[in-house]
């Protein structure tokens, strides 16, 4: 995670190679956006046509996801689809990533000043251009021989200096972001339970939070029977990690519980090949809520944070929890697991009763959980489910002014009798279908009653086959923008 620097310009940085125009479009017509008149005439003078002239000769479009390459008259101009031109936040950032990512990717190996002009006004929109262009300069770098690439050395965003605040906070987001896609893209032989609470302890490093991290040790005297089945297969012992920011003053408490299953093989019940490929991903919902306590430390956010981590490996061996073990929760509550490879809900059943004995306002768990989820929303829209409609509509609510596609499931009461066992308090896992709903009802036994609470199955947007927008190709840091929104809209 190296983001360039961003810096606010007060007009067209012209001079800048690569520059980033828009195209947008005015009731079918396209505009060029972000341009001044001499810089389009200074264009047209030296290539007959104005550059959207151009743009549309060349196939680009004022569609949303359209990027067109010219030459121009200091350097590489690439224009951006920004859709219609009452541009909204949302389609600013995907389209100022769009460009960003184009640029680069027409800039060569050269390291490259980038300039953006997208003619963006009010802070809101500036801000999402900002975090947009930063997301789109996102690669992860390769182990081994460097790959020759373009590097962006700086980024100037054409904007008001009344929208520096609300940059400052976009970059901060975008950082964030970027650290959980470092964190899920590291391969799980390097990434493993105590090298992952290593470097959250040192990215956390300087700023005033709380850092604990319980080892096997600690978690065996806890009561942590859960984090301890599923992390008991693998050489790599689990912790849990847990993250306070409690500055004075908090207008309330809110706690994060994040998966951090470092590698998923799917235990005892073990995944196809095929399957498991990705599964270094399902520490996701660990990495989101620790890059998110970082930004919300950062911002100074008037509200109380704590992050909760728990983090084991999912292996089979000689130790590992089987399919029939009955095990004893840190809640008390007994489970008889079903299956090894929904050991999720295991690891975020225990942080979840964990956290909730430090009665915060408001609990939201994330993880990989479900692949029914996935099958259910897609790759790019995550799950939601909830202790009730108003807390549903709190999460909605952050998740679109991050521009985070999310949608709410129901948890249909049939659910929890899927989970009744003979032997425990309850089974792990029910029948197929409504796979993602089974897991919400069990989570939801590890909450207390009349505690607001949320769970974002993030399985289907945490990876991306390619990327797109300003989403990345890999670990694409799913649900840390939507918890820095809630974040932001508590503290306010
Ligand atoms: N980590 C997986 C869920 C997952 C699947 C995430 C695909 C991303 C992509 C989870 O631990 C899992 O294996 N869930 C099982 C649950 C089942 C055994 C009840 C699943 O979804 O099949
Ligand atoms: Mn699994
Ligand atoms: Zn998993």
């Amino acid at each position: 995670m190296n983001l360039p620097p961003l810096t606010l310009v007060p007009s067209l940085p012209a001079q800048a190679d690569p520059l980033v125009l828009g195209l947008a479009d005015a009731a079918g017509t396209p505009v060029l956006v972000g341009a001044s008149d001499a810089f389009s005439s200074a264009f047209a003078e030296r290539f007959g046509a104005a550059p959207d002239v151009w743009a549309l000769r060349l196939g680009g479009a004022a569609k949303p996801g359209t990027t067109v390459v010219l030459p121009g008259v200091s350097g590489a101009v690439v224009l951006t689809g920004l859709g219609d031109v009452d541009v909204t936040p949302d389609r600013m950032r995907r389209a100022a990533a769009n460009g960003v990512r184009r640029a680069l990717e027409s800039a060569g190996e050269r390291t490259v000043s980038v300039g953006v002009s997208l003619d963006a006004v009010e802070p809101e929109v500036v801000a999402a251009a900002a975090e947009g262009a930063l997301l789109g300069t996102y690669r992860y770098v390769k182990h081994g021989t460097p790959q020759p690439a373009a590097t962006a050395s700086r980024i100037d965003l054409a904007g008001p200096s009344a929208a520096a605040d609300a940059v400052a906070t976009a970059r901060v987001t975008a950082e964030a972001v970027c650290l959980a896609r470092d964190w899920v893209n590291t391969p799980a032989n390097l990434l493993y339970p105590e090298t992952f609470a290593e470097s959250a302890r040192e990215a956390l490093k300087g700023l005033r939070v709380d850092v604990e991290v319980l080892d096997e040790r600690a978690l065996a005297k806890g009561g942590f029977g859960g984090v301890l089945a599923v992390g008991g297969g693998s050489a790599r012992p689990p912790r849990l990690v847990k993250v306070t920011w409690s500055p004075r003053g908090a207008r309330g408490h809110l706690a994060l519980v994040g998966k951090g299953v470092t590698f998923d093989s799917g235990g005892l019940n073990l995944k196809p090949g095929d399957s498991m490929l990705t599964m270094k991903d399902d520490m996701s919902g660990a990495a989101a809520v620790l890059a998110a306590v970082r930004a919300v430390a950062q911002l100074g956010l008037r509200l109380r944070v704590t992050a909760y981590a728990g983090l084991a490996e999912n292996m089979p061996s000689g130790t590992a929890f089987r399919p029939s073990d009955v095990l004893t929760m840190h809640s008390g509550k007994t489970v008889e697991n079903v299956n090894s490879d929904a050991e999720g809900r295991l690891v975020l059943a225990d942080a979840l009763s964990w956290a909730s004995r430090d009665k915060p306002d408001l609990l939201v768990d994330i993880a990989t959980l479900t692949g029914a989820c996935q099958i259910a929303l897609g790759d790019r829209t995550a799950g939601l489910m909830a202790s009730d409609d108003a807390t549903a509509d709190t999460l909605l609510d952050a998740a679109e002014a991050a521009g985070e596609p999310l949608w709410q499931l129901p948890i249909p009461e049939e659910m929890v009798e899927h989970l009744r066992s003979e032997v425990a308090d309850l089974k792990s896992a029910g029948p197929r279908p409504g796979a993602a709903l089974t897991a919400a009802a069990f989570l939801r036994e590890f909450v207390p009653a009349g505690m607001p609470w949320a769970h974002l199955d993030i399985a289907g947007p945490a990876w991306a086959e390619k990327a797109y927008d300003h989403v990345a190709k890999g670990g694409t840091g799913a649900g840390v923008r939507t918890l820095v929104a809630l974040a932001r809209t508590l503290a306010r």
